[in-house]
């Protein structure tokens, strides 16, 4: 095939990802948009297969399958709670491949004797952000996976020791497109990989599991740039903008979060997030939390004419989804006007809440964004929050010592009624008490999510 055909289905291949991520931005085109993308890669991958320069497809096919293989497993078997885990993994293992192909490339280019500066500059790019996201996201993975503690590990010394390893990278890279045909840069580009490598761990050790979702956006970020290097290494325009819509997208995305938390990216990155743990700054619980049972429950939700539901991390591990859409339709058949109040960071990754209740067919009018329902609250009879605790904590609002200060939070509280569903008083994500389970206005529903609203369902359904 010739050169310009190839481009022209990269083009094509670059358009339909820019499309699919367009569509990746709203719940009801976001399957189709994933679908577009995928598409996109594929004709990208064969465009790149039937590439003349290829002259062996033996190694190709053996990797292929067994990425393919190992992939396809991962995705299938894969609980949506653990979705940030294998996106973090995946993420790693793109930073892996562009350290691979740049390194490979080096040997290549070496070996001919043909290594231009420029080539040298992006190998040593590609080689170093690679490392750095390889095992930064091999930490995000354990610290979610919860294999490794979630605490911030902090040492004395550590930022000055960062900000030493990060200026030998720059300098390996420096040196190195200075003098890419002499020898001796081999054993740089090895000193770049190896403090690369070095530097993901301790930049991502300090900092907290609750700030994990916001490192995984950073470093898909970073792994894009890495691809877009290696793209600029082996000359393939596909990979560079592919590479470049991942960057964008990653920070962008990162942006997001910090936002709705309201954080900077530098307070995610260096203050140690959830280092003291367990307290709101306030000195701990305040009173006593009232609970009560489905039973009870069942009757005021039969008299309220309006409720919010606010879905929370808890919806997800009780796969509550579906009981709670049932109870949605049974409510608005009582005549309750009933919406879905979805906090950004609710969940673990982006747009977790929004996958779920789109998997439970909740119909999109009936979503709505926290700066919408929250001037309405005080109108609002029950707001029942659904396995959720940080992003509904008032502390957040009211109480300058808590950590989550300064957080955009769903102001449950001043709703007539709140009902919290959860097991037990324990705290959230953050680590931090929520005083909400203890207002005179709460109601406790303790217990697995799916069983409590499965309960109310059944009482609605006997009348
Ligand atoms: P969390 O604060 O993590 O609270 C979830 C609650 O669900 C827990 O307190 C837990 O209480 C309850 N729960 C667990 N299993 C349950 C079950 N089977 N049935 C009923 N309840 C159950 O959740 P959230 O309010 O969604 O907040 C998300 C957190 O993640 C925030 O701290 C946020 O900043 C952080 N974060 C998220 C993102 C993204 S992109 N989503 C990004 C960065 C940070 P019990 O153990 O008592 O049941």
């Amino acid at each position: 095939m010739s050169a310009s055909i190839i481009n022209l289905v990269y083009i094509v291949a670059a358009v339909l990802f820019i499309f699919g991520l367009k569509m990746l931005g709203r719940a009801g085109t976001a399957r189709r948009g994933n679908l577009l993308s995928a598409l996109g890669m594929f004709l990208a991958v064969v465009a790149t297969l039937v590439n003349k320069q290829i002259v062996t497809f033996e190694w190709i096919i053996i990797g292929g399958v067994i990425g393919a293989a190992i992939g396809a497993v991962a995705a299938y078997r894969v609980k949506m709670t653990s979705m940030p885990e294998m996106v973090a993994m995946f993420n790693g293992f793109g930073g892996l491949a562009s350290l691979l192909v740049g390194w490979s490339e080096y040997h290549r280019g070496a070996g001919i004797g043909e290594i231009s500066s420029f080539t040298m500059l992006v190998t040593m790019l590609a080689v170093l952000i690679g490392g750095i996201t390889f095992t930064g996201s091999l930490i995000a993975y354990g610290k979610l996976s919860e294999k490794i503690s979630g605490k911030p590990l902090q040492f004395a010394g550590q930022k000055p020791l960062n900000a030493v390893l990060l200026l030998i990278s720059l300098a390996c890279v420096i040196t190195a497109s200075m003098r890419p045909e002499d020898p001796a840069t081999y054993g740089i580009l090895l000193v770049g990989i190896l403090v690369s490598l070095i530097l993901g761990v301790l930049a991502v050790m300090p900092i907290g599991g609750a700030d994990m979702p916001v490192v995984i956006s950073l470093l898909n970020s970073y792994s894009g740039l890495a691809a877009c290097a290696a793209g600029f290494v082996i000359m393939n325009n596909v990979l560079i903008v592919a590479g470049c819509l991942v960057g964008a997208s990653g920070i962008i995305l990162t942006q997001i979060m910090c936002k709705a938390m309201n954080r900077s990216l530098i307070n995610v990155l260096f203050s140690g997030f959830g280092a003291s743990s367990g307290s709101s700054g306030g000195g701990g619980p305040q009173g006593e939390a009232n609970p009560i049972t489905a039973d009870d429950a069942y009757y005021i939700l039969e008299a309220a004419r309006s409720v919010v539901i606010v879905p929370g991390y808890g919806m997800a591990v009780a796969q509550a989804q579906h009981a709670v859409r049932e109870l949605g339709e049974l409510l608005e058949k009582n005549g309750c006007e009933v919406r879905y109040a979805i906090h950004p960071v609710a969940g673990r990754m982006p747009g977790h809440m929004n996958v779920l209740l789109a998997e439970a067919n909740v119909p999109y009018e009936q979503l709505v964004e926290p700066q919408d329902v929250n001037p309405m609250m005080s109108t609002v009879d029950v707001a029942m929050v659904i396995g959720a605790n940080d992003v509904v904590n008032p502390a957040a609002r009211e109480d300058s010592s808590s950590p989550i200060y300064g957080m955009p939070i769903i102001n449950v509280d001043q709703a007539r009624t709140v009902f919290v569903l959860k097991r037990s008083l324990a705290a959230g994500f953050a680590q931090v008490e929520n005083p909400l389970f203890f207002l005179d206005n709460t109601r406790m529903l303790f217990g697995d999510a799916k069983a409590t609203v499965s309960s109310l369902v059944a009482q609605f359904k006997e009348e």
